[in-house]
């Protein structure tokens, strides 16, 4: 108990002892950019763990999208683990995440994490898997470039591969860098989107059809550089696409809710922002 009334949102001075926290959970030296959605939007909060003499032990950031909620980058120092603040974080999350309208809380667990998960009554979904490489240059499909006169058609595709309403990350990408096929029966719908964001790991990949959503995947880490690609295992065009295209693993986690399931589409999905909020 008194571990969990010591859990509150971090103050700004908090937030680089919050990454630092990460860093040290094994997070990667580019979680202080994660950080920056639910740092900045109302809709998200860094919560952490109070630590000796006003340090931070632990930290949760999550993110609340209108019946679902996020909960990414959950991270104990090593030195203050197993004395339950991994569960009391989660706990947290749930209930500022319940309080924001979330019947469906979601994560991507780590092998560390899902015990405690399991334990709180998480389910498991799948796999995600995080993917580098280059593609084999891009199979013939007619992209456009996005603009601002594209995000509510952006967003319906969103909400058809996701199940969420996810328009408060959404809105947040300015200016909206990406590409895009569009229909062809003349409706106006989007067929696909390929966007790049402030706190993507990967290219963020929604399509309708396999054969657009790889052609995406292949224009969007055509190199030179590699670059990621993050993929739920459902997506069977897409994990193909990378092994002929022979994409590294880097690695997996397994997403988990709880609440009742989403409607979720993964084979819609060639791309997730990151393995915070999908
Ligand atoms: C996963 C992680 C957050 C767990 O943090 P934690 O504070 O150790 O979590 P908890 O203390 O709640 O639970 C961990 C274990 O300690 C046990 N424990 C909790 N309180 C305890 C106590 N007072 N005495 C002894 N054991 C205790 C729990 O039962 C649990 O055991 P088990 O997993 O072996 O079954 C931490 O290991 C971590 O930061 N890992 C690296 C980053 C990561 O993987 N994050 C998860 C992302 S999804």
């Amino acid at each position: 108990m008194r571990l969990a009334s010591a859990i509150r949102p971090a103050t700004d001075r908090e937030v680089p002892l919050a990454v630092d926290v990460l860093r040290r959970a094994g997070f990667g030296t580019q979680v202080a950019r994660l950080l920056e959605y639910p740092r900045r939007s109302p809709d998200g909060v860094i919560l952490v763990a109070e630590g000796e003499g006003g340090g931070v032990s632990g930290v949760a950031c999550v993110a609340a999208f209108a019946t679902t909620g996020w909960i990414g980058a959950l991270g104990v120092a090593p030195e203050a683990r197993r004395r339950g603040l991994g569960a009391a974080l989660t706990e947290a999350s749930v209930r500022w995440l319940r309080n924001r309208g979330a019947q469906t809380v979601l994560l991507y667990a780590t092998e560390a994490g899902r015990p405690v998960y399991d334990r709180l009554g998480f389910v498991a979904e799948e796999r995600a898997v995080a993917w580098r490489g280059v593609s084999g240059g891009a199979p013939p499909a007619d992209l456009q470039r996005l603009g601002e006169p594209d995000r509510a058609r952006l967003r319906a595709l969103d909400l058809h591969a996701t199940g969420e309403r996810r328009d408060a990350v959404l809105d947040t990408i300015l200016p909206l860098a990406g590409v895009a096929v569009a229909g062809d029966d003349g409706d106006g719908d989007l067929l696909g989107w390929a966007i790049a964001s402030p706190w993507g790991a990967g290219t963020a990949i929604a399509a309708a059809r396999p054969e657009v959503g790889v052609a995406l995947m292949a224009a969007a880490t055509a190199g030179p550089a590699a670059g990621t690609l993050i993929v739920p295992d459902g997506n069977i065009a897409a994990t193909d696409a990378l092994r002929a295209w022979r994409f590294v693993r880097l690695n997996d986690a397994l997403r988990m809710r709880l609440g009742p399931a989403v409607a979720w589409r993964p084979d819609r999905q060639f791309g997730l922002f990151n393995l915070f909020w999908g």
